[in-house]
């Protein structure tokens, strides 16, 4: 397994002869080691992406197309593999594994199918004996680096949309959980993808990324992570003005009125706040839930919440894995000192779990009431199992508490009234809204932020565009 860095079609350790291990977040059991590569590995995956991509811009749509829903469907095929390889190293429950490599395979069939379909267009000129041809290319080498919370989804919904146009690309998995886009990386050599076509470095980030973007033959980035990291990103990114795609932190508001169908909004708050443990962006942080039942709902949670079981995502009726690593759960216990010492009551968890034979790395699905602005846990993502909750007496305050944020990647409400349906779905400043929806997440849909959570979009055609560079052709007649 040190040997995980592949460039050109090859396969090899780092020149340094470095490796970093991979370990079971669950247990600290390390599980593989990784190739520790950097910026001269990064530049020759570079050059051989930039030798690949003369050929594999000019392949048709439809082959491509064929390659890529051949990808998905090794990934179906090797979905338990897979789902076991995502749990070990991310620690995420089994079933949200499976789902994951579904959510993965499915950026591959939505990339082969629209392939085929997205050619130029004929646009009517001014001139009579004008015609304007406007048609999309492929921007080149295209850089993908990734997040450790879905560690073969993220890489799927940024490779499948950049090959389907007709990029190469050199993808940087994050090195905690790099197993999953190694996998990805030999399914889509099986698959048939040309060599030099998907080339993976694997390694510590700064020396692989600074060489990146300081190489002018890389023409676009695409990352998700933090906005910390997305901003310097960004700056670097302008030496050679790669095209930048970034999509960042997320502090989803969760927005319940006295109309809406409760046991509904209870089940999607569960859904959707204790995905892989709270470690998701676009996942619900900030309950803001009409007074006249927000005791009930807070409670209902609380009863949900009770029930559900930490363990090693492996195990059978765990619906909890860790935390990450150790900084994450300082974190959320951070957040959760802080809310309480301002007046935060805890109506279940607050606390980490010692769990036999497991790491301290396991938090206690948590319910906190009396949420407000003072709080960190208002202001900053926690990026953990904690559903806090607010009140709010009137819409226009619910709308106002829901945008009080720098963030705006997702945002839910749900409500029974038809009008307020559409008032809220425009009045909230997210990229992402879910309207009796805690689940959006799609690969045809266009994926994305605002404000502090980022910029470009994922999934459907709009993911398309991030890869590619309109021409125009003004042909005289
Ligand atoms: C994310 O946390 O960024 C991904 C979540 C999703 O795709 O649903």
């Amino acid at each position: 397994m040190a040997e995980s860095i592949l460039i050109g079609g090859v396969w090899s350790g780092a020149r340094s002869g470095g490796t970093i291990p991979v370990c079971d977040p669950a247990d600290d059991v390390v599980i593989a080691e990784i190739a520790d590569g950097a910026g001269e590995e990064a530049r020759e995956a570079v050059t051989a992406a930039a030798s690949a991509f003369s050929e594999w811009r000019r392949e048709t749509a439809r082959r491509r197309a064929v390659i890529l829903r051949r990808v998905a469907e090794l990934l179906r095929r090797d979905r338990e593999r897979l789902a076991a390889v995502m749990t070990a190293e991310q620690g995420k429950p089994i079933a949200e594994a499976r789902g994951e490599v579904d959510y993965s395979a499915s950026f591959f069939e939505v990339a082969a199918d629209l392939a085929p379909h997205c050619g130029g267009e004929l646009v009517p000129a001014a001139d009579p004996m004008r015609r304007i041809l406007v048609r999309p290319e492929p921007v080149g080498v295209a850089a993908i680096v990734t997040p450790w919370n879905f560690p073969l989804a993220m890489v799927a919904r940024k490779a499948a949309p950049a090959l389907a146009v007709g990029c190469s690309v050199v993808v940087k998995p994050d090195e905690r959980t790099p197993l999953s886009a190694i996998e990805l990386a030999r399914l889509a050599e099986e698959a048939g993808v040309p060599a030099g076509v998907f080339n993976l470095v694997t390694g510590e980030p700064v020396a692989i990324v600074e060489a990146w973007l300081d190489d002018p033959r890389v023409r676009a980035i695409s990352f998700t992570g933090s906005t910390e990291v997305g901003r310097l990103l960004m700056r670097q990114a302008s030496r050679h003005l790669a095209r930048v795609s970034l999509e960042l932190g997320g502090h989803a508001p969760f927005v319940v009125f006295a109309d809406a169908d409760f046991d509904r909004a209870v089940d999607a708050a569960i859904a959707s706040k204790f995905r892989n443990a709270g470690q998701t962006c676009i996942c619900a942080n900030r309950f803001i839930v009409e007074a006249s039942i927000a005791d009930r709902f807070a409670e209902a949670l609380a009863a949900r919440s009770r029930e559900l079981r930490c363990g090693r995502g492996r195990d059978a009726g765990v619906s909890t894995g860790p935390l990450i690593d150790d900084a994450a759960i300082a974190k959320v216990e951070a957040h959760v000192e802080d809310a309480v010492s301002r007046g935060g009551r805890l109506r279940c968890g607050g606390e980490r779990l010692r769990l036999d034979g497991l790491a301290d790395r396991f938090f206690a699905p948590t319910v906190l009431d009396g949420l407000d602005p003072s709080m960190r846990m208002w202001r900053e993502e926690t990026f953990g199992p904690v559903a806090a909750v607010a009140r709010f007496e009137s819409e226009a305050q619910a709308i106002a508490l829901a945008n009080d944020s720098e963030f705006g990647l997702a945002a839910y409400f749900f409500t029974r009234d038809a009008s307020r349906l559409m008032r809220m779905a425009e009045a909230l400043d997210y990229g992402i809204v879910g309207a009796n929806d805690s689940l959006p997440s799609t690969a045809e849909a266009p994926f994305g932020g605002v404000k502090q959570s980022g910029f470009g979009r994922e999934g459907g055609r709009w993911g398309f565009e991030e890869f590619s560079n309109l021409k125009y052709v003004s042909w005289k007649l």
